[in-house]
């Protein structure tokens, strides 16, 4: 199973877009099993595919509980292949139960959780908060790779010096994450966009995927009804979410 964090410290770039679709295009298109897990007290992955609860357990759980199972907080989604592990506002209490619990190691629960279910799934995608805490650390310190959906701005690098930083201090317990690099999300072809695009493309020294993925109201559409990109209506970025995952495959 290779891991996969979605990341990046600033707020609304497509962080939860991106993995969801991701995520669903492996299984869609490439036919992987794959575990998708929300990395957010917000729980907007687990509203996506209506899993969003504080009866059942999450990732919260998961984290704090020694004695809660990993398959015991495994929720199946509308789609064979595609499985989550939900979250809620709960997480921000596992932050500071984590910190607080120095009976067991806090950076690696996640890592020892995942390696239960290795074989089962082919790929697990992380959703990560616009943060770094104790449960993002344990996301980055569990992934092979790491992906960074950005918005084309002024600001669009702001706060990657951070995570890189972040990336480099998580290797002393994980020594094979690799940035695999940014890519741009929402993109709209007027001057502002098009030239700004350009001038990422060539005054950064952070990895970029070629692909871009297109800005269309279909994605917000495909938040209301809870289906990822490919079982909704054809749309632009759809597409450039399947061509992403296929510069993804290629690199690896
Ligand atoms: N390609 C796109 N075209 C149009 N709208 C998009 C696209 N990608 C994302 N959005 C919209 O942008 C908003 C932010 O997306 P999303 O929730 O994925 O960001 P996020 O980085 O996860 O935010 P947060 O930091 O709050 O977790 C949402 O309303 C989403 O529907
Ligand atoms: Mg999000």
């Amino acid at each position: 199973m290779k891991t996969i964090s979605i990341i990046n410290l600033k707020g609304g770039v497509a962080k939860t877009i991106s993995a969801i679709n991701i995520a669903y295009t492996l299984v869609k298109v490439h036919g992987k099993r794959v575990l998708l897990i929300d990395n957010d007290k917000q729980g907007n992955t687990s509203k996506f595919f209506g899993l969003h609860s504080y009866e059942d357990k999450s990732l919260a759980d998961l984290l704090t509980d020694r004695d809660c199972s990993i398959e015991s907080v495994i929720k199946p989604t509308a789609y064979e292949g595609l499985n989550i592990i939900p979250a809620n506002m709960n997480l921000l209490r596992a932050n500071k139960e984590i910190l607080l619990d120095v009976s067991r190691p806090q950076q690696t629960r996640l890592r020892k959780a995942l390696s239960q279910i290795t074989n089962e799934y082919d790929y697990c995608i992380i959703d990560n908060a616009p943060d770094i805490n104790m449960t993002v650390i344990n996301a980055l310190v569990a992934s092979d790779d790491v992906l960074v959906p950005i918005k084309v701005d002024k600001f669009a690098f702001d706060g990657l010096e951070l995570l890189v930083e972040q990336i480099a201090d998580v290797k002393e317990f994980n020594d094979n994450i690799i940035f695999k690099g940014c890519f741009i999300t929402m993109f709209q072809k007027n001057g502002v966009n098009v030239q700004g695009c350009e001038y990422l493309f060539s005054s950064t020294s952070y990895p970029l995927f070629h692909t871009v993925v297109r800005k269309t109201v279909k994605v917000d559409e495909t938040t209301f009804v809870g289906k990822p990109l490919l079982d909704y209506k054809k749309s632009t970025a759809g597409q450039d979410y399947e061509k992403l995952v296929e510069e993804y495959l290629q690199m690896c």
